[in-house]
């Protein structure tokens, strides 16, 4: 049986360290606002956004949310980000992905300033990432190490294999494990015998995209495997990218979806937000 990753319980830590900490950093005189910026009405973007609003109140910062209709243009958002960028007490600009079609997302990412980039997707942050300078850390990988180190699985020399190279889980995620003094492979569509590869990690971590693809034969007794998954099944139920009852019993240690990752992207979030209003 293998223990169970809490990702709810571990994200309410975090969360309620960091609203001690905004509660002292007030003390000081020192305060912030997120701006979070949606475009369009996807609605999948609508829970993630009002769960990172929600987050906000409950650490104690202020947010300001840009609900712009699904025809807004590029300009028009760039001249946003511009007019953000220089409010004193806008602290993070988030800018919810995906975006419509006709804006370019590399150009808006762009636009933020690389202080305010609290998502860590700007080009300046991922690079001080890689050469292990100070910056802020992609949120959902940041999470992924928070969920290890406090669950007290032991990174350095073990062989992390991770599935998934997109600019926002997989790459970050590799180079994190990485600076952590993980042997790290890292996976994809693309990759040959898969199963054989993902069997000999020790931490396997999964951002395939696609529903309930890992099964048993991809996993070795023991290992500790990390889900970032998130899907609808046939029956409407959140499942992972994990067959999660299949690979349980072999697993030392397993995330669960939900209840995993998830809570941890918008608890690294607020910690980034916390760390821009520290270091301003
Ligand atoms: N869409 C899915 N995940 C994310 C995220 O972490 N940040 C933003 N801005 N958009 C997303």
């Amino acid at each position: 049986m293998a223990k169970l990753i809490d990702g709810k319980k571990i994200s309410q830590e975090i969360k309620d360290e960091l609203k001690e900490k905004v509660a002292s950093l007030k003390a000081e005189g020192k305060t912030g606002t997120l701006a979070v910026i949606q475009v369009g009405e996807d609605p999948a973007s609508s829970v993630y956004v009002r769960n990172k609003k929600n987050a906000c109140a409950y650490i104690g910062i202020e947010s300001l949310a840009y609900e712009l209709p699904e025809n807004t243009t590029e300009e028009e958002l760039l001249k946003l980000i511009d007019e953000l960028n220089e409010k004193d007490e806008v602290k993070g600009i988030l800018v919810q992905l995906p975006l419509p079609a006709h804006i370019c997302e590399d150009k808006v990412i762009q636009a933020i300033s690389p202080k305010k980039d609290v998502d860590g997707f700007h080009p300046q942050s991922v690079g001080a990432m890689t050469i292990g300078e100070k910056g802020f850390l992609s949120c959902t990988p940041a999470g992924i190490i928070q969920l290890l180190k406090r669950s007290n699985v032991d990174i350095e020399g073990k062989h992390c294999v991770v599935i998934g190279r997109s600019n926002i889980v997989g790459k970050p995620m590799a180079l994190l494990m990485l600076r952590e003094n993980a042997t790290v492979t890292i996976a994809h569509s693309r990759t040959k015998n898969l199963p054989e590869l993902c069997k000999q990690a020790d931490i396997l971590i999964v951002a395939i995209g696609k529903p309930r693809f890992i099964g048993a034969e991809y996993v070795k007794e023991g290992a500790v495997v990390i889900d970032v998954g998130i899907h609808r099944d046939e029956n409407n139920k959140l499942c992972g990218d994990v067959k999660f009852e299949e690979v349980e019993p072999i697993a030392s240690a397993i995330t669960p979806v939900p209840g995993g990752v998830g809570p941890m992207t918008i608890a690294m979030l607020m910690s980034n937000c916390v760390q821009s209003i520290e270091e301003d």
